[in-house]
């Protein structure tokens, strides 16, 4: 089946678990396990490179990434997201460009960041061309320096209810997946309500359709000053971290994961 497709239709059925992975040897662990998707995010300028944000990461590093994930998603069924980082599609030439790229390097589908209007300009752009693309709001970590911390985003009244209705023009504009990061939870089941495609949650409370973490927070190796409140070391009861993956969808798919800790209400 369509690996879309089959993400799409688990709403409301089945919830669903996603992991971050930047490599072969964790693409092919985490597929093999189950995992619903992977995303190669532009984390990746934290957690690989070291930086103290995401904005140094180029469209060529994420191909990189991109080609060595796909490389071990060897049942090919799972579906492999990948970001379009910083300043990569600010103008709607180079918003094709970046994702046709992403996309000839092993994506299924591009994510890219923002409810403002060019970015939902942007998200109809590329679906109009045939690119899949996967919407993010809530914490925006490429607009760090203009929002100032990686901390809950959304807490006024007010500018959660324009999220709820940007939320719904991303998926008019044709975005197929959504992504929810660090906003009140109650918020984030508002917009899960209100679309029909899957809103996944990262530090946004058990109310979404599916959980996504990246994997250094998934695995404890997370330094502990970096560490979200909402991320949980699934490597710590587990023998093995096949044996973590499992545990971690089968919590996700019986609500056990995200718990009251790991939420802001
Ligand atoms: O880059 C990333 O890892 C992300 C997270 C929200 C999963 O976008």
């Amino acid at each position: 089946m369509d690996k879309i497709k089959k993400i799409v239709d688990k709403k409301k059925k089945e919830k669903i678990a996603a992991l971050t992975a930047y490599d072969y040897s964790f693409g092919k662990i985490f597929s093999k396990n189950g995992i619903d998707f992977i995303l190669v995010g532009d984390s990746l300028g934290m957690t690989i490179l070291g930086n103290q944000d995401t904005l140094c990461v180029s469209i060529d590093k994420i191909a990189y990434h991109t080609k060595s994930v796909r490389k071990g998603i060897s049942n090919r069924k799972t579906l492999l997201i990948s970001d379009l980082p910083f300043a990569t599609y600010f103008e709607k030439y180079d918003s094709i460009k970046n994702s046709s790229f992403l996309l000839q390097s092993g994506a299924n589908m591009v994510k890219l960041e923002g409810n403002e209007n060019w970015v939902l300009e942007t998200i109809k752009y590329l679906t109009e061309r045939n690119i899949p693309v996967c919407g993010h709001i809530g914490l925006t970590p490429q607009s760090i320096n203009m929002i100032g911390s990686y901390g809950i985003q959304y807490k006024e009244n007010k500018k959660a209810k324009k999220l709820i209705e940007d939320s719904i023009k991303i998926q008019e504009n044709g975005a197929k997946i959504l992504f929810v990061e660090c906003i009140p939870a109650y918020l984030a089941k508002s917009i899960t309500e209100s679309l029909d495609i899957p809103v996944i949650g990262i530090g946004a409370g058990p109310f979404t359709d599916g959980q996504i973490l990246v994997m250094q927070d998934f695995l404890g190796i997370t330094e502990k000053k970096r560490t979200p409140f909402f991320a949980k070391n699934f490597l710590k009861k587990s023998t093995s971290i096949q044996n973590a993956v499992k545990i971690f969808i089968e919590d996700v798919k019986n609500k056990k994961f995200p718990e009251n800790q790991h939420t802001y209400f």
